[in-house]
């Protein structure tokens, strides 16, 4: 078993998974990186051992229950400790509206926003009551307040995370489980390019980036194990 606390962070091929990656290992975690595409993971992986960090990859489809149980048992058979979640892995589509959305897009982004983070967290559990372990939703904006561009399927499946977390928070709490439900207003990711508009680089200058997230989320893993950040808002002084 390895000393260090362990890290399992989803959508850690970019964005602020990636951010989250660099940050977190910096504070001692080794990090194992999910998400679809296993190059970005890798090179993820490689600037966090370029910084002399830990890094680990299982590259995984979170809206797959099977392949999330079985990374889960690859990374308990690698690192045989888990003590923390970072949950990045998030979906939306351009086609977001009641008169253009498809159902076949509604179904992919609650598949991936809210059944993939579900599903992480029931594998992980386990592992997690034994740690005392520390789970960090990343949500939306738009899962802590209306926001009428975020889109149909987008805006049910992060609100929902809300009752995921108050959940988890409310059985977790007797084996020191912890959840944050973390609501970030406009980080200038990749992300950005699903929107109907696109922002320009103007405007992705006066956002959030992801490492702003990142010193977010290492104020959540770091608090003392007592300290539960049950919720946590972020955004630019230009959100509107
Ligand atoms: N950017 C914003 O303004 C903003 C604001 C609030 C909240 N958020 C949320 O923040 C989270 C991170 O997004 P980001 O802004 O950092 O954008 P991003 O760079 O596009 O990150 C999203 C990540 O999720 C992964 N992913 C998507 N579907 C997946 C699946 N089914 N299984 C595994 N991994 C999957 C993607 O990797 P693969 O494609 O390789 O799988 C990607 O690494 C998302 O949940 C998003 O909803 C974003």
């Amino acid at each position: 078993m390895t000393d260090a606390r362990v890290l399992w962070i989803t959508g850690g091929g970019s964005g602020m998974g990636a951010a989250v990656a660099v940050q977190a290992a910096t504070d001692g975690w080794t990090v194992v990186l999910s998400g679809r595409r296993a190059d970005r993971l890798g090179a993820v992986a490689e600037q966090v051992r370029a910084a002399g960090g830990s890094a680990d990859v299982l590259p995984l489809d979170t809206a797959d229950a099977e392949a999330v149980a079985t990374a889960r048992d690859v990374l308990l058979t690698r690192h045989g400790r888990l003590d923390g979640l970072v949950l990045a892995a998030g979906l939306n589509a351009p086609e977001r509206r009641w008169d253009d959305q498809s159902m076949a897009d509604f179904r992919a982004i609650v598949d991936t926003n809210l059944t993939g983070v579900v599903a992480v967290v029931d594998a992980a559990l386990p592992s997690l009551r034994v740690a005392g372990g520390t789970v960090v939703v990343v949500s939306s904006y738009a899962g802590w307040s209306f926001q009428p561009g975020a889109g149909v399927a987008y805006s049910a499946s992060k609100t929902a995370l809300a009752s995921v977390v108050r959940t988890l928070n409310q059985q977790g709490a007797e084996h020191g489980v912890r959840a944050t439900h973390l609501c970030p207003g406009d980080v200038a990711t990749d992300f950005l390019d699903r929107r109907p508009v696109v922002p320009d680089a103007a405007a992705r200058a006066v956002m959030l980036q992801p490492e702003d997230v990142a010193r977010a989320v290492s104020f959540v893993l770091e608090a003392p194990p007592h300290v539960r950040v049950d919720e946590l808002v972020i955004s630019p002084v230009a959100q509107r």
